[in-house]
């Protein structure tokens, strides 16, 4: 997958997915303030819609294609793994943050292969999909939200947490009084928990 590494020889790092529309290059800057010793791995996602870059398919804003997820899914999965062999990478210190459709992939990761990724911060992130119930032991997530967003119903962020509950993610869900871009007070929220 195309891709940006900033290799800063630390035990720690962090996979970036952006959102609809993104690159790689997008959330390096966030990447760097939640943690500026942090390796980065900030990947592209495969799909161009109308020259939009996205991690999956989607069939209308909000309704997902899932043969397109779950295939995205495994390959960015194995796509991770390899980086992390290449690199050698500290499995156990990789923490992902995806953003919008980015953190649409993300959960859909972690639903998928548990305990893969021992850190998540989801941002903005709806239910990717509905899968069975595969539980993790030792994975901890921060969904945030906004109360006005346009694109992410309040019941989605909810229903995600839920579901990440009941797989034994250690899940905290943080609203703002805000809409689909990422704010100032989310960062400090953020980083606030990354530190905790
Ligand atoms: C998605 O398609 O993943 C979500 O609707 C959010 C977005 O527009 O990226």
């Amino acid at each position: 997958m195309i891709h940006t590494w900033i290799f800063k020889k630390s035990e720690k790092t962090l996979i970036l997915l952006h959102g609809t529309g993104g690159n790689e290059h997008d959330l390096i800057p966030l990447g760097d303030t939640i943690d500026s010793h942090a390796n980065l791995l900030s990947i592209r996602g495969n799909i161009s819609e109308n020259g939009m870059n996205r991690f999956f398919k989607r069939i209308a804003p909000g309704i997902f294609d899932i043969e397109s997820l779950n295939e995205e899914t495994h390959k960015l999965h194995d796509f991770i793994e390899e980086m992390v062999k290449k690199y050698q990478l500290n499995p156990n210190q990789l923490t992902v943050v995806g953003y919008s459709n980015g953190a649409n992939i993300a959960a859909s990761l972690l639903f998928h292969y548990p305990d893969f990724i021992k850190q998540a911060i989801l941002l903005h992130p709806m239910v990717p999909l509905e899968m069975e119930i595969y539980p993790h032991q030792q994975t901890r997530a921060l969904i945030t939200s906004g109360s006005k967003d346009p694109i992410v119903p309040n019941e989605q962020s909810m229903k995600l947490e839920k579901m990440l509950n009941e797989r034994n993610v250690d899940t905290k869900h943080v609203q703002f009084d805000s809409g689909h871009q990422i704010t100032h007070e989310e960062i400090r929220s953020v980083k606030a928990w990354y530190n905790g």
